[in-house]
């Protein structure tokens, strides 16, 4: 399936045309399994310098269990506030690591990610439980920001928004 986007220019317009993007691809679907496969496909294909895109979703007991990703072959349990997904699960927010190596129980899927960001998906706005999260990495030290923690988020909005999750 062919998506527009145009690539380049500020992180801002960047994440802007990549949710946008992403708005379009998820429209009349409602498999989540089908949206977080496009999502995953979509992210790999737009942000620059990864080298892994991809859901981990919650296993009804506390953990996180893989889902629909691009890239290397991963993990496929994070037990309770394991890793990085764990503590974004378990805090509820954004975690960005800019030295992978130097956060204390990261879990090295991938021996070349040096650098990572995950973004929990809320199933609630309130203070309700974790879907499950959103995990990029990348093979440069310090890649990700807080512009790539802000447009990430906003392209989790538009997700969840498709998952029926909530609002975006
Ligand atoms: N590094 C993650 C595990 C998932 S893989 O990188 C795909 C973590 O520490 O949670």
């Amino acid at each position: 399936m062919h998506v527009h986007f145009s690539r380049g220019g500020p992180k801002p317009h960047l994440y802007g045309e990549l949710a946008r993007a992403l708005d379009a691809l998820l429209t009349g679907e409602t498999d989540r399994i089908a949206n977080l496969a496009n999502a995953a496909a979509l992210l790999w294909e737009g942000i620059p310098d990864i080298n892994w895109v991809g859901f981990y979703l919650s296993d009804g007991e506390g953990g996180l269990v893989l889902g629909p990703f691009q890239g290397r072959p991963a993990c496929t349990r994070i037990a309770p506030g394991r890793g990085v997904c764990g503590a974004a699960a378990a805090e509820r927010h954004t975690v960005v690591v800019p030295d992978v190596h130097a956060f204390p129980g990261h879990i090295a899927c991938d021996a070349a990610s040096r650098s990572e960001i995950v973004v929990p998906l809320l199933a609630s706005a309130g203070g309700g439980a974790v879907y499950g999260v959103l995990d990029v990495d990348s093979p440069t030290p310090a890649r990700f920001d807080a512009e790539d923690a802000e447009g990430l988020a906003l392209c989790v909005g538009v997700l969840r928004r498709h998952l029926g999750l909530g609002q975006g």
